[in-house]
């Protein structure tokens, strides 16, 4: 009978431990999901003419915006585990369960750059820290564009972090949005000529900066999902990099999603940079080959 009242002891204090920590992760974590205070404040220009709609609708597509809010932008579950929770992007038309109709262009961009949500609380998966960069004008494309879209009915339920993803919170292996963009140290770029140049090359590889990081050396992706393989040096390195590359190899590699030996690459490399104008994509290799070689940060 000692033995069990010992047993009962410990396995109790256990017990109690497991609560505690428990405890202790969904408050940590909701410190972290609580509302945060706006940077700034500035309204976007609605536009209706068809060069401004079809430059947001090129916007929508390349940045990801139909790839994870769907082709219509009418949203869906993108991840629901017991472990993660559910990850749910919304609906962004006006049709029923869409928020396309309650954000202001003010709160339409405070969620696209900044990372803040219509209720003020931070964004946790979508890359508003590679949006962050996105000049006045793309913004105000990409609005128009999103405004002009048919509302499509779809109500989806609340994202929900779940257990894993609380603890990656807590512990700082994933990090909300607007906590990302502080870490950035580029400023926003507005003044750029659009074209085959490297200056634009830069603006463009904003858009790598969530996985490849801002000087481009890859590396394991923070916030990733773990099984995910390491972002590619992008940098011109000879062994690591794409030092050996040339201009139609990086073209295959977003087109195609192929690397330079064939070898198909991960789903985690977004396939819809695959839009980019041929422009574009030359304007980012001219961008890259402009860049210091830097060796990949080791694990
Ligand atoms: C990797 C997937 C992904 C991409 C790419 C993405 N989103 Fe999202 N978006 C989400 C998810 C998930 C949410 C829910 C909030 C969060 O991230 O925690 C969201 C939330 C939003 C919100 C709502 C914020 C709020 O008020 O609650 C807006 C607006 C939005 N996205 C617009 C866009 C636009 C515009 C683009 C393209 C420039 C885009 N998203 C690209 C996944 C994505
Ligand atoms: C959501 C994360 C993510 C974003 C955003 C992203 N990449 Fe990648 N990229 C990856 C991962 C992961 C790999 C490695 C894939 C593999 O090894 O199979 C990769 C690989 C590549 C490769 C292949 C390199 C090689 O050695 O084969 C190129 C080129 C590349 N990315 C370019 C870009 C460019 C340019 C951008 C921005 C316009 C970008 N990526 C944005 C995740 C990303």
């Amino acid at each position: 009978m000692r033995i069990l009242k010992w047993l009962g002891i410990v396995f109790g204090g256990l017990f109690l431990l497991l609560i505690v920590f428990i405890t202790f992760i969904y408050i940590s974590s909701n410190s972290k999901l609580n509302a945060v205070e706006s940077e700034e404040k500035f309204p976007v220009e609605i536009k209706t003419d068809s060069l401004s709609l079809a430059a947001g609708e090129h916007l929508a597509i390349t940045r990801g915006c139909t790839d994870c809010h769907g082709p219509q932008l009418a949203g869906g579950i993108i991840m629901d585990n017991p472990a993660m929770g559910t990850i749910v992007a919304p609906n962004l038309t006006e049709g029923k369960g869409g928020i396309g109709g309650k954000l202001t262009t003010e709160l339409w961009e405070r969620a696209i750059r900044q990372g803040i949500g219509f209720d003020g609380r931070p964004l946790l998966i979508m890359p508003s820290d590679d949006y962050y960069y996105m000049t006045k004008n793309d913004l105000s494309n990409l609005l128009s564009y999103i405004k002009s879209v048919p509302p499509v009915d779809n109500e989806l339920p609340e994202l929900s972090p779940g257990p894993v993803m609380r603890m990656l919170l807590t512990f700082g292996e994933v990090e909300t949005m607007p906590a990302r963009i502080r870490q950035l140290k580029h400023k926003r770029q507005e003044e750029f000529v659009e074209g085959v140049n490297p200056g634009f090359g830069r603006y463009l590889s904003t858009n790598c900066i969530s996985c490849h990081r801002q000087d481009m050396s890859g590396g394991k992706i923070k916030g990733g999902d773990p099984s995910w393989p390491p972002a590619a040096n992008l940098t011109p390195h000879m062994e690591q990099g794409l030092g050996g590359w040339q201009k139609a190899d990086f073209v295959k590699a977003l087109r195609e999603g192929k690397s330079t030996n064939g070898r198909e690459l991960h789903p985690a490399m977004p396939r819809t940079f695959g839009y980019f104008t041929d422009e574009e994509i030359e304007a980012l290799w001219l961008y890259l080959r402009s860049i210091p070689a830097i060796e990949s940060e080791k694990e």
